[in-house]
């Protein structure tokens, strides 16, 4: 049997969610032990919408550490920012040559970004096909990411698939690897449980940040939106706002959803919300601690180095035989 390749990426485009750590970092951790694994902070992805240059800097050291925080061993992952592997936006432009633009048009994360932004970027449109250089570069079989990246992993399916039709069997076309909503793959927001929890939601009240400190948290989830009932039962369609937080307790707790919904059925809200926000205290809890652990040890430059030398070495060899197989004539100087 061929090896297992995972790749996955997370945008510093503001403090990591639970959202990101249920629905995308837990199941990297539990991957890191089982598969070949390159976890990358797409800067350049954050780039395709306005960011302050300080802040950018900043938000891509916190993920990295935060990665290690959650529990990615740097001995064990591949850990990298993406602007350090020039492959990554090499093989995107060749991409962009075999994407048609109906196609990035058609991606409804495009589309809700774009209705945001008061001008559009070429680099938004064109966001899908990094992400599948981000994938391809690495003959990634499997990507662990939540529900909302499903449609860019078809079409890093599609392209893979085209590519190798057009050029000969150069990419390995990679499976998505997405949870089922009740294991978290679909976070909600926590004061509008019809959308998703984001990091880029105007209302802080809607999101939990992994460097939320306890009170904050308990604030949180006392306000947390739920409905006039009093029952405790998963059913997303009627209570999306009672489910999201059973999927919340179970994921932090270990408890499963039935036996959740047994131990609060008609006993009102009340101790539900506070035993959930309990539950993601005690989560988060030692995450924060070596969270600035890392802050205060300073050692996250030398993972991102060691993490860009090793990912280097596989992109560049892929993206060599993508650039022959397409034409290119390879440069016979030496560089340098
Ligand atoms: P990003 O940075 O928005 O989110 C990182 C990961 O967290 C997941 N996620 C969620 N899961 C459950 N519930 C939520 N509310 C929630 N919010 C976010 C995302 O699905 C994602 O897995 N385009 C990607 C980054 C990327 C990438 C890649 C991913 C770039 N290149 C290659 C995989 C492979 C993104 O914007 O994720």
């Amino acid at each position: 049997m061929s090896e297992k390749i995972v790749f996955s990426g997370v945008q510093p485009s503001g403090a990591l969610t639970l959202g990101n750590y249920l629905g995308a970092i837990r199941n990297f951790v539990t991957l890191q032990y089982e598969a070949r694994c390159y976890f990358c902070v797409v800067d350049l992805h954050a780039l395709t919408v306005p960011q302050e240059p300080e802040r950018l800097r900043a938000q891509t050291l916190e993920v990295a550490r935060l990665f290690i925080a959650c529990g990615l061993d740097p001995a064990v992952s591949t850990i990298f920012v993406q602007s350090h592997v020039a492959a990554h936006t090499q093989l995107s432009w060749l991409l962009e040559c075999i994407t048609y633009v109906g196609e990035l048009r058609r991606m409804t994360q495009f589309k809700e970004k774009a209705r945001k932004q008061e001008v559009v970027s070429t680099g938004l449109m064109t966001y899908p096909d990094l992400m599948a250089a981000d994938i391809l570069l690495y003959d990634t079989t499997h990507v662990p990411v939540g529900e909302d990246q499903k449609q860019h992993l078809e079409l890093t399916r599609n392209l893979a698939e085209r590519f190798n039709n057009r050029f000969g069997p150069i990419f390995v076309v990679p499976e998505p690897y997405i949870a089922p909503r009740q294991s978290g793959s679909r976070i909600m927001s926590l004061t509008d449980p019809t959308k998703k929890m984001s990091k880029s939601d105007e209302n802080p009240n809607s999101y939990i940040l992994l460097t939320d400190p306890p009170d904050v948290i308990r604030k949180k989830f006392a306000r947390a939106v739920t409905d006039n009932g009093r029952e405790v039962r998963y059913d997303e369609k009627n209570k999306p706002g009672v489910s999201n937080l059973m999927v919340i307790l179970s994921l932090c707790s270990g408890r499963s959803l039935e036996e959740i919904a047994r131990t609060y059925n008609s006993s009102g809200y009340a101790q539900f919300k506070k035993d959930t926000a309990e539950a993601v205290i005690a989560t988060l809890e030692p995450i924060q601690r070596r969270y600035q652990e890392l802050v205060e040890s300073g050692a996250i430059d030398q993972v991102l180095c060691v993490g860009a030398a090793r990912a280097r070495q596989v992109a560049s060899a892929k993206l060599a035989v993508v650039q022959d197989r397409m034409g290119l004539v390879r440069a016979q100087c030496n560089e340098g």
